[in-house]
């Protein structure tokens, strides 16, 4: 049985970005309008981080994140340093927040419990920004609705169709999508639905801003008219003892050219990557013209700039 998890009755903290309730509406709108002006123009903030150093903090493996973290802090004029490792296992994790803090001006953690990221925030005087846990990804939802405003023009009124495991990135696409006035559906089997604490604000969130919140298991349901079909791996990091079992219960779930079909002929295909091919998703619908799985890897830079920017100007 999943913990449960706490979503804070004040879903604020003042500076870091633990996860997406820590932007508010207007902020998260101008963050994607800073994205695009970053996008536009490199030089304009080349030297916006001047003199600020980050602690990048991993506990699982990263290609996108790592990379392009690293690449936004030193194309902004910043630097960061690296570790990979458990955080909290040498030493308590409020002891190398107030350490952090006294050397760094933020501190941006991929980490296994969503705990870490929230202790490291409480016990440290300077941001800290969630580069994925096993309940959220915030930074990915970023840089995804920046990619689906980008191609569609629009986010209000779109309808996102999440097929497969019910993880941090489902999560992250519901409270961000949610906060946009999207139409979100996720189709997940039974037992590996979304967290129904994250279902409810969503849900909650939806009725404020005009959007809709469905969870399904029929994945052939969730598709119909959606602008865009996303899926993730069935297997999270941490989770590779279940692989082989979720192989056969994601079975239905996988996104191939008869699923895409019962979208909107005009779907964007999206994946935060790594994928699986031949699992959740085809060799052929990740290769195809529909596909804007590239974008949303593009875009995790810009987005990320953004981010920093104005948590750290
Ligand atoms: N999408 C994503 O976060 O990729 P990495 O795990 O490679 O950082
Ligand atoms: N759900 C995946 C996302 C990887 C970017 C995981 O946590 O492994």
């Amino acid at each position: 049985m999943a913990a449960q998890v706490q979503l804070p009755a004040v879903p604020r903290s003042v500076g870091s970005f633990r996860h997406d309730l820590d932007l508010s509406i207007s902020e998260l709108l101008g963050l994607l309008d800073l994205t695009q002006q970053v996008k536009q123009s490199r030089q304009r903030f080349a030297r916006a981080l001047e003199g600020l150093y980050l602690a990048l903090l991993f506990e699982k493996p990263s290609l996108r994140t790592r990379m392009t973290f690293e690449l936004a802090i030193k194309q902004l004029g910043g630097d960061c340093v690296v570790q990979s490792g458990m955080v909290g296992e040498r030493e308590p994790i409020k002891d190398i927040a107030r350490n952090l803090a006294r050397w760094t001006d933020c501190i941006v953690a991929r980490t296994y419990a969503q705990e870490t990221v929230d202790e490291l925030a409480q016990w440290s005087a300077i941001p800290v920004v969630n580069a994925l846990t096993d309940l959220y990804h915030p930074c990915q939802a970023l840089a995804d609705m920046f990619t689906l405003r980008e191609h569609f023009g629009r986010l209000r009124g779109l309808k996102l169709a999440y097929v497969g495991d019910g993880n941090n990135v489902a999560h992250s696409l519901l409270l961000c999508g949610a906060r946009l006035g999207m139409h979100c559906t996720v189709a997940t089997p039974a037992a590996y639905g979304p967290r129904p604490e994250i279902v409810e604000a969503a849900c909650e969130l939806s009725d404020e801003t005009g959007g809709s919140i469905q969870v399904t298991t029929d994945a052939f349901e969730a598709v119909q008219q959606a602008n865009a079909v996303y899926t993730d791996v069935w297997a999270s990091m941490g989770q590779e003892d279940e692989a082989e079992l979720r192989e056969q219960i994601f079975a239905p779930y996988q996104v191939n050219e008869a699923l895409l079909a019962q979208a909107r002929p005009d779907a964007a295909f999206m994946h935060c990557l790594p994928a699986k091919r031949g699992l959740e998703v085809t060799d052929a619908v990740l290769e195809s013209g529909q596909s804007i799985v590239f974008e949303q890897a593009e875009n995790r830079l810009h987005a990320q700039k953004a981010l920093l920017l104005t948590l750290l100007q």
